[in-house]
């Protein structure tokens, strides 16, 4: 069985690549730190490729599919992503439409590539890294969430298409709170709360991804805080969102 892991230079994409090696997948590992794709090939072992791309730019996620054309991929992880922390109007037109398209057009594009593969030879698994932010608005990361919404309706759409037609293709959406990673550093902000550990994520998702279920949510928190945002008004919802958000600002301030 071979994988496809988008973001596994760090974090979360890092322990699944782990998590499946330990299972013994063969995996196509992809990020944009080529240093540190050759030292996780190294330190895995085994039959792992690695490709450099940026999936920021449209041609290079057609690149990674390309290098994966042929190599009968058995599963494609969409978890390549980042977050970013600031006043809509503040952050970086720029930097906010990369995030997107990492967040949103590179998974897009690669979940309907592998799916119509998988479909072919009614066999595959679909993972895409969502979050738990992908079920509320999110002031001061207002894209960020915006862009996990994107995965958050997509993935359950697809996943009923596969279900009426009695596929053997499955998709599951990994929607974790915070978890221990780089993902901060580079939004430019600390947690609030305290965060779960990659390892854990990552377990829960490939538990989740390898049976077919839709949801991967690690940690009871977690579960409630999802199941109960379906009951409170959106406006509610970003206003407490505003304050967890703000928290995070607070956090890093008292940290300096
Ligand atoms: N940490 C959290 O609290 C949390 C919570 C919920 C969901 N998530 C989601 O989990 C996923 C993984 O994040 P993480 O927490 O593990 O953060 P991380 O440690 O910062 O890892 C992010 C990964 O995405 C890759 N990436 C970022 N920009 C890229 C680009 N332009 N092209 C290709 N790869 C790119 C990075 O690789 P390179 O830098 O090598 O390109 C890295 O491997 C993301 O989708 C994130 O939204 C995180």
């Amino acid at each position: 069985m071979k994988a496809l892991v988008t973001g596994a230079t760090s974090g979360i994409g890092m322990s699944i690549a782990k998590k499946l090696s330990d299972r013994g997948w063969a995996l196509i590992l992809t990020g944009r730190n080529e240093d540190v794709l050759k030292n996780l090939q190294k330190q895995l072992g085994g039959d792992v490729e690695i490709i450099a791309a940026d999936l920021a730019k449209r041609e290079e996620v057609f690149k990674v599919y390309g290098f994966c054309k042929g190599k009968d991929v058995d599963m494609l992880v969409n978890n390549a992503g980042f977050g970013l922390f600031g006043k809509f109007d503040e952050t970086d037109l720029d930097d906010e439409l990369n995030m997107i398209n990492v967040n949103i057009t590179a998974l897009h594009i690669l979940t309907k590539l592998f799916l119509r593969d998988f479909k072919k030879k009614n066999r595959g698994r679909i993972l895409n890294v969502a979050s738990a932010a992908g079920f509320m608005s999110g002031p001061l990361m207002s894209s960020y969430y915006a862009s996990k919404n994107y995965v958050v309706k997509l993935t359950p759409a697809i996943y009923e298409e596969l279900r009426r037609e009695k596929s053997g293709v499955a998709v599951t959406m990994l929607c974790p709170g915070p978890v221990d990673t780089n993902f901060n550093n580079r939004a430019g902000v600390v947690f609030s709360m305290k965060p779960i550990s990659p390892d854990y994520a990552a377990e829960c998702a490939v538990q989740k991804a390898l049976s077919g279920k839709l949801f991967a949510i690690p940690g009871l928190t977690v579960k409630l805080g999802i199941l109960g945002s379906k009951f409170v008004p959106d406006k509610l919802l970003a206003a407490v969102t505003y304050n967890i958000q703000h928290g995070k600002l607070k956090a890093k301030e008292s940290q300096k």
